[in-house]
């Protein structure tokens, strides 16, 4: 094996998959894209990694809620296009001809053209690490999408799409909560 530099060991592990995460200020709906997330437990809670360098984690913090949509991989080159431009001066929901929904819970848009959305509220911002600890509190599936595939980013500019789906349900019938 020959060495990496430290700085990309982190595309080695990259998890996936590449989510949408919307807010609403008060104002205005906006997407940002997160490729770098977390499940904490079933319960479910999340985490993301974000900060004040995205304009928005003013309304992420001073609402305390998001949606976080799932985008499949014919949404790529919006995904990439609503994760380098900023909502301060764009309304992505406009650009990129996508449909904001109202959820039950959250005022943050959800995304029809997603395969998934998750409606959440904030538990705790960790400042030290950018990171933002959500709670679902709905959850909903476009059953009927035809294309399921998610988007994995490696961090480097590429992308992974969803593959083959291998079962083990059985072998970890211990470890998985009832009904998965
Ligand atoms: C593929 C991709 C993945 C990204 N992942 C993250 C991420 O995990 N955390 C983050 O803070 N920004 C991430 N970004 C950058 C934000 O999506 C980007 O800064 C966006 O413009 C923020 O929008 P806003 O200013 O309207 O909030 C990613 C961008 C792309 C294209």
């Amino acid at each position: 094996m020959r060495q990496l530099k430290l700085s990309k060991a982190f595309t080695l592990i990259e998890s996936g998959p590449v989510v949408l995460v919307t807010t609403n200020d008060g104002r205005q709906d906006n997407i940002m894209t997160i490729s770098w997330t977390m499940v904490i437990d079933f319960t479910p809670v999340f985490a993301i990694t974000t900060g004040e360098w995205n304009h928005s984690f003013a309304a992420l913090r001073k609402t305390g809620e998001c949606v976080i949509a799932i985008p499949t991989v014919d949404m790529l080159d919006k995904v990439v296009g609503i994760g380098t431009c900023s909502g301060a001066d764009t309304d992505k929901f406009a650009k990129f001809k996508l449909t904001p929904v109202r959820g039950r819970f959250v005022t943050s848009p959800l995304i029809k053209e997603c395969l998934a959305n998750i409606e959440c509220k904030v538990l705790d911002i960790i400042k030290r690490h950018n990171i933002v600890v959500l709670e679902g509190v709905a959850a909903c599936v476009d059953a009927a999408r035809k294309e399921k595939r998610t988007l994995h980013a490696v961090g480097d500019g590429t992308f992974i799409v969803d593959g083959r789906k291998m079962d083990r349900r059985k072998m970890m019938a211990s470890k998985l909560p009832y009904g998965a």
